[in-house]
């Protein structure tokens, strides 16, 4: 592919990815005020932009399950070992609470991740799936478990039970 045109992929993917996620939180805001159907039409053209985030990733990558495990381990990683560490240790600088509160959140559930998808890629590299029962997401700060979830989420001490399972 023409280096132009595989950037701009990449810049648009970026754009549609934001735009997906950014409507459904809006959605979830539209839907605790009371509108439901602006609640619902952003969640319907989310999901359009969530189609052309895919299709402009299709032509980049994302076919072969082990690419994808390598490529969101190393996602995951640098963000546990250069990117939340220093986004977090400048909101700490700059006095900025609620930053640094949630650059932690993640920076301690994207740990998990790395593991979760490294035991993930040795199961596919062995020729069979990811042994697991559930999969526990905090709906508060992210924090992922599998099979057994503990009672209070131990990033954020949220009590397990609202946690979303998969
Ligand atoms: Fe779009
Ligand atoms: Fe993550
Ligand atoms: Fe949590």
């Amino acid at each position: 592919m023409r280096k132009m045109t595989k950037e701009f992929l990449m810049h648009a993917f970026a754009g549609e990815s934001q735009a997906h996620m950014k409507y459904l939180i809006f959605s979830d805001k539209a839907e605790q005020q009371g509108y439901k159907n602006v609640a619902r039409l952003f969640r319907a053209i989310a999901y359009a932009e969530f189609v052309h985030a895919r299709n402009h990733l299709e032509l980049l990558n994302g076919k072969d399950v082990l690419d994808n495990l390598e490529t969101a381990i190393e996602g995951e990683t640098f963000e546990v070992e250069e990117m939340y560490p220093a986004y977090k240790a400048t909101a700490q600088l700059q006095g900025e609470k609620g930053a640094e509160r949630s650059f932690n959140f993640a920076l301690e559930a994207e740990k998990i991740h790395a593991a979760l998808y490294q035991e993930a890629m040795e199961a596919v590299k062995a020729g069979k799936d990811f042994d697991v029962k559930s999969i526990y997401i905090c709906p508060v700060c992210g924090y992922t478990v599998t099979n057994e979830a503990p009672d209070r989420c131990p990033i954020c001490g949220l009590k397990s039970e609202n946690f979303k399972q998969f």
